[in-house]
């Protein structure tokens, strides 16, 4: 299905399948170029902590090196005040600057390349009429190779190919819609897939689950049941954990909870539930190899004594006696994917940072979870995952102190 091959649709069928703005008049194209941008959250990262809309200097750290985000205001002098539709295109189809310099792929162009030419120039109109904002960044410090152009000319070559999403003849006008949003716009999979050790999602497990690089979050799978696959969820609720950051079952938090903030909570109610009918008909993953239960030895039992206590004193009164929480309150834990998950780094993340839903619309004022770093010891944080991991009909591994050690290390 990630094939862009195959497909027999000339173009006219393509533009009905994908609707198309290039006539609308230019105060509507920009209109729908900002909701574009806010979907594909362009601003996320071309947008400092505290800093001016979209005039870059955001730090992005990866394993190869420190990206600052570019400006991307219409200055003249700082930002993309020169630019063209053409010179647009090229950065986001095709991954070059105006100069011709290859962009580094931090800049997901190797999703948003399969934005089409009349979405691109929508975008570059909302762009064009911002204020613009005279600011120049400091440049990024990329490790030794990676700086090394040709190296990532050859990166490109092997890992990248731009394409515009082409639709599947033999799906429906809103499979196609929310196959685009979630392929290109979305780039779900610039963080919901294994990346290589240079770096790349190889495209063979879209969207199968990955650690972000650079940081301790795990972006779960969402082909697969045990993790956030949602082949037996009604559509209903897929969409409204996307727009909203909550539903009964799951609680968005750390990156995806900004996602829905920035991004996801903006969509229109046909493009979530677009999104929504995609995600729901992707083939499941044959289930990974999991970690389960461990055995109830005398030891084992114990820990478990030790993590209820301090799940007694210190969790329950948000959580619930039987890990229940409270609709719409407080996430529950019993039956929560995002407890039992193989790699814990989410729940040790929660635990350790605390953290909040992101507040929105349908959702505007959220509870949030204190942090725990200062108040429990890395074994207590390990005793009681390990007991919630196990409690209430949940099954999982046991999460050790060196796990949670590594996370504290993580932390920024
Ligand atoms: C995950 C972070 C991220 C997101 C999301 C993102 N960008 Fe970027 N963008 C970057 C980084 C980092 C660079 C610089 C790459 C480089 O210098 O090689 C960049 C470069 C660019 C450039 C090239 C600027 C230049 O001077 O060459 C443009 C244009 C751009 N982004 C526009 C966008 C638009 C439009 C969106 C939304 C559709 C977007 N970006 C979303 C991180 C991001
Ligand atoms: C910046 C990285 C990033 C991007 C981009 C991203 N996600 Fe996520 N996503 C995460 C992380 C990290 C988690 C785990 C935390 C959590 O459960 O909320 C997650 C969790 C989820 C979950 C499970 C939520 C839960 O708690 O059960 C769903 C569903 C999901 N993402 C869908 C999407 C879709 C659809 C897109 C594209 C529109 C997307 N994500 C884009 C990082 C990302
Ligand atoms: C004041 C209420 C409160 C207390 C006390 C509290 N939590 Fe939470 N917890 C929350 C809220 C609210 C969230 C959702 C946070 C988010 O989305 O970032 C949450 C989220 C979580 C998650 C992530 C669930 C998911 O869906 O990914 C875990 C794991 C968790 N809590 C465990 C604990 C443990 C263990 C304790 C005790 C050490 C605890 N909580 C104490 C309110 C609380």
């Amino acid at each position: 299905m990630f094939r862009r091959c195959g497909s027999t649709m000339q173009q006219g069928e393509v533009e009905t399948l994908i609707p198309n703005t290039a006539a609308a008049p230019s105060g509507q194209r920009q209109a729908r170029g900002a909701y574009l941008a806010q979907a594909a959250n362009c601003m996320g990262c071309h947008t400092d902590r505290g800093g001016r809309p979209y005039a870059g200097g955001r730090r992005l750290s990866t394993p190869f090196g420190t990206f600052v985000s570019p400006n991307i205001t219409p200055d003249k002098a700082t930002g993309i005040g020169h630019w063209n539709e053409e010179d647009f295109w090229k950065a986001l189809h095709a991954g070059k600057s105006r100069d011709g310099r290859p962009l580094y792929p931090a800049f997901p162009y190797t999703e948003y390349t399969k934005i089409t030419r009349e979405d691109s120039d929508a975008i570059f109109a909302h762009l064009k009429a911002l204020v613009p904002v005279a600011q120049n960044n400091p440049p990024g410090k990329i490790d030794f190779p990676y700086n090394f152009q040709p190296l990532l000319s050859l990166w490109r070559a092997v890992y990248f190919k731009p394409g515009v999403y082409q639709p599947e003849s033999s799906k429906s006008r809103e499979w196609n819609r929310g196959a685009y949003l979630v392929q290109g716009l979305g780039h779900c999979n610039a963080c919901h897939a294994e990346r290589n050790p240079l770096g790349a999602t190889t495209g063979e497990d879209a969207l199968g689950g990955g650690q972000i690089m650079g940081s301790n979050w795990y972006a779960p799978s969402l082909t697969a049941r045990m993790e956030a696959g949602s082949a037996d969820w009604p559509i209903e609720e897929i969409a409204q954990l996307l727009t909203t950051g909550t539903s009964l079952r799951a609680t968005t938090s750390g990156p995806m909870a900004d996602v829905v903030r920035h991004g996801l909570q903006y969509l229109t109610r046909e493009d979530a539930r677009a999104m929504a009918v995609y995600l729901k008909s992707l083939p499941e993953s044959a289930p990974r190899a999991q970690a389960g239960s461990p055995p109830l030895t005398e030891q084992v039992r114990q820990w478990f004594r030790q993590g209820a206590k301090i799940y007694e004193k210190h969790c329950q009164d948000c959580h619930g006696t039987s890990g229940q929480g409270a609709p719409g309150i407080y996430p529950p834990l019993a039956g929560n994917r995002g407890v039992t998950m193989t790699p814990p780094i989410n729940a040790i993340r929660s635990v350790l940072n605390g953290g909040y839903p992101p507040s929105t619309t349908g959702n505007p004022r959220p509870y949030g979870m204190p942090p725990f770093a200062q108040v429990l010891r890395d074994d207590e944080v390990a005793l009681v995952l390990s007991y919630i991991r196990n409690a209430w009909g949940n099954g999982a591994s046991l999460v050790t102190k060196a796990q949670v050690d590594r996370s504290r290390e993580g932390m920024h």
